[in-house]
């Protein structure tokens, strides 16, 4: 049962959880006008003490497309956190406007402390460089649309492994499923947090190796998986300034690609993917943010219990 369930990482959500999910997301793609008016009287919050477009507008629109209401800020400074007011508190006077409660902010643990003070769901999208669950959903409904599931694939992920929480979060979900195997391309300084690799991939038994050069593996993967290096997480714009364009994905490299291999990317992109591989058939990105509101459309009709 989904109904009024937080979400705050992709574990908190069952294979099985996960499943309805899609399968709800795939009948509102195949017919969205029978979902127009199902979250008929209901509020979303959208909470972004930290900027975002994509993810606050596609949480918004998926509302709005099932027939909601949305309030909410999208900047810290216009609320008043600005003011010294605690998380705590916002949350238990929003969560008395509001039927669910999607949320963004700086800290990691930042949607977990919420869910503790919210008498409605928190759906947590994007904590530092912790978690982002909804863009997970995202971006394995891409992966179910264009592969036909979860299973036995090669998933290449590229850049700030580090920082960047959407490879955090797809790490932890695609290693639920059997006969998937990591191929962590970095530098060395963005490479993936220990406790994914121990906490994660060997305790599910799953294979990683790890590469810093994109062109010599690329030829191996089913799915790469591009991210921006994650610039306001570091401490140092120097080291930022070095690591920035550490990968950029051309033509040339794509044709050392399989034909059927495919290419995501959470958004925003920087220079990670040069705009010449946008008109290339297995560029997954744009189709992607599309799904992503589906996605998110299924998840709040499922939270909010309505379906
Ligand atoms: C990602 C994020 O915020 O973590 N963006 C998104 O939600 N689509 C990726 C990023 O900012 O690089």
């Amino acid at each position: 049962m989904l109904t009024g369930r937080h979400v705050i990482e992709p574990a908190d959500l069952s294979i099985e959880e996960m499943e309805e999910i899609f399968s709800l997301a795939e009948k509102i793609i195949v017919d969205p006008s029978a979902f127009t008016d199902v979250c008929h009287g209901k509020i979303l919050a959208t909470l972004f003490f930290e900027p975002s477009t994509r993810t606050r507008l596609s949480f918004e629109a998926a509302m709005l497309r099932l027939g909601g209401q949305t309030l909410g800020f999208a900047e810290a400074s216009s609320s008043s956190a600005s003011k010294g007011e605690s998380l705590a508190d916002t949350i238990r006077v929003v969560s008395s406007y509001a039927d669910v409660i999607a949320m963004r902010n700086p800290k990691e643990g930042a949607a977990l402390l919420a869910s503790q003070f919210s008498a409605v769901p928190i759906i947590n999208a994007g904590d530092g460089g912790h978690h982002h669950p909804t863009q997970t959903l995202t971006d394995l409904l891409t992966i179910r649309a264009c592969k036909g599931g979860f299973s036995g694939l090669t998933i290449g992920l590229c850049g700030d492994l580090k920082f960047g929480r959407t490879v955090h979060s797809l790490c932890k979900a695609m290693s639920r499923y059997p006969d998937n195997k990591f191929v962590l391309i970095s530098p060395q300084e963005l490479s993936i947090p220990e406790y994914i690799t121990k906490d994660v991939f060997e305790k599910a038994g799953i294979s990683f190796t790890t590469e810093e050069r994109l062109e010599n593996v690329i030829g191996d993967l089913d799915i790469l998986y591009m991210t921006r290096v994650q610039q306001e997480r570091f401490f140092n714009e120097q080291d930022y300034i070095r690591l920035k364009d550490s990968y950029i994905l051309d033509k040339e490299k794509m044709k050392r690609a399989k034909n059927n291999m495919i290419v995501l990317h959470p958004l925003p992109r920087v220079n990670e993917i040069s705009p010449e591989v946008d008109a290339d058939p297995r560029a997954a990105y744009f189709k992607q943010v599309k799904y992503g509101m589906y996605a998110r459309m299924a998840l709040i009709a499922k939270l909010t219990g309505v379906l």
